[in-house]
């Protein structure tokens, strides 16, 4: 080989080596690009090189020299272009798996007692039913004197109320609240309220500790028994549907005279008796009645010009019957994936 023939080679090499160290798309393919232009074993450089013996001796200095600097000139290169791979590959980030399915994201969920508030307490609304509320520690005579309890009534034991000073209790019920309303506004009066209730209960399947409820309270001029069915009906029917049925049933309450309990028939078995209803066809829903004239008085209110009405329901209870929730105390655990199905 002459030094012509052996510079002609470099060149070719030099003129070539731009294109192909730019065509490297990946660092693999750069690192075959590397192996074939500069690699040590088989690279086209090193073939060129293989010749220097072969050449005139006063030729190999001249010829060394000139294969160094393309040499370096196509290592100078390729560092360039593995520094541009290397950045564009780190700036991708990690392999994408676009088959991933996405996290799903969280959603909150009203809680299925708080849905029951709610929507009594709009369909109330529809009627010009307002809301009112009242503290939780309550004052024993709001609690127990002004609602007519005698002095002796077991519910004021200690076993049933929890006591948080001589004459401060944590509320047994919502009724309280009726009291401070008439105090406060006067007839007419139609308020619902909700609100938390305690007692001394054990947390069992049917009971808890603590627990919402809601109070209706109707006071007016003339009103009567017939408001309190057609009212309490009217409510049932849209709440659980048009085509429910209710019945009322005697009872007893201290602060209403006379007391009504109402039970809509079942909804999960329509009536024919089944685990839910205790196999009776009916679900307890309320208690009601006619305001006693002595509430009435306790707040200040004549009870010759005034009568009216009032209900007391256990939310939770409705929530449990309505979604067929076997122990009560699922309501209170803050079990999300119990929770979670409500977010549906
Ligand atoms: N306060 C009663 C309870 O806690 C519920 C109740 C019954 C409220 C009859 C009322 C009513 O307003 O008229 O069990």
């Amino acid at each position: 080989m002459t030094l012509a023939e052996f510079l002609a080679a470099l060149d070719a090499l030099s003129a070539d080596a731009p294109a192909r160290i730019a065509a490297a798309a990946d660092l693999d393919a750069w690192t075959d690009t590397r192996n074939t232009l500069v690699g040590r074993t088989s690279g086209r450089l090193t073939d060129i090189m293989a010749n220097l013996g072969a050449l005139p001796k006063e030729d190999r200095r001249e010829a060394g020299q000139r294969a160094n600097t393309v040499k370096v000139a196509i290592e100078e290169a390729l560092e360039t272009r593995r520094a541009e791979l290397a950045a564009s590959a780190a700036s991708s980030g990690p392999a994408l798996d676009l088959s991933m399915p996405p996290r799903e994201r969280w959603r909150g969920a009203v809680h299925p007692v708080s849905l029951v508030i709610d929507e009594v307490v709009e369909i109330f609304r529809e009627l010009g039913f307002t809301i009112a509320l009242g503290p939780e520690a309550e004052h024993a005579w709001y609690n127990f004197g002004a609602l007519n309890f005698p002095p002796d009534h077991p519910a004021m034991d200690l076993h049933d109320t929890l006591y948080v000073g001589d004459e401060q209790v944590l509320r047994t019920h919502t009724s309280p609240v009726q009291v401070r309303t008439m105090q406060q506004y006067p007839p007419p009066v139609r308020i619902l309220a909700p609100g938390n209730v305690y007692r001394s209960d054990p947390f069992d399947p049917s009971h808890a500790p603590m627990f919402a409820q809601i109070e209706g309270l109707v006071i007016d001029e003339g009103v009567s028994f017939a408001d309190l069915k057609a009212t309490l009906s009217h409510f049932a029917r849209r709440f659980f549907g048009p085509s429910t049925k209710t019945r009322f049933r005697p009872s007893y309450f201290p602060f209403t005279e006379p007391s009504a309990e109402m039970d809509v028939q079942c909804g999960v078995c329509a009536g024919a008796g089944c685990s839910v209803c205790k196999h009776s066809g009916w679900v307890e829903i309320l208690g009601s009645g006619m305001v006693h004239p002595a509430v009435l008085e306790a707040a200040g209110l004549d009870s010759e010009k005034y009568t009216g009405w009032a209900f007391g329901m256990g939310p939770a209870r409705t929530a449990i019957s309505r979604h067929g929730i076997p122990d009560i105390r699922i309501l209170y655990d803050s079990d999300v994936r119990f929770l979670d199905q409500f977010a549906r």
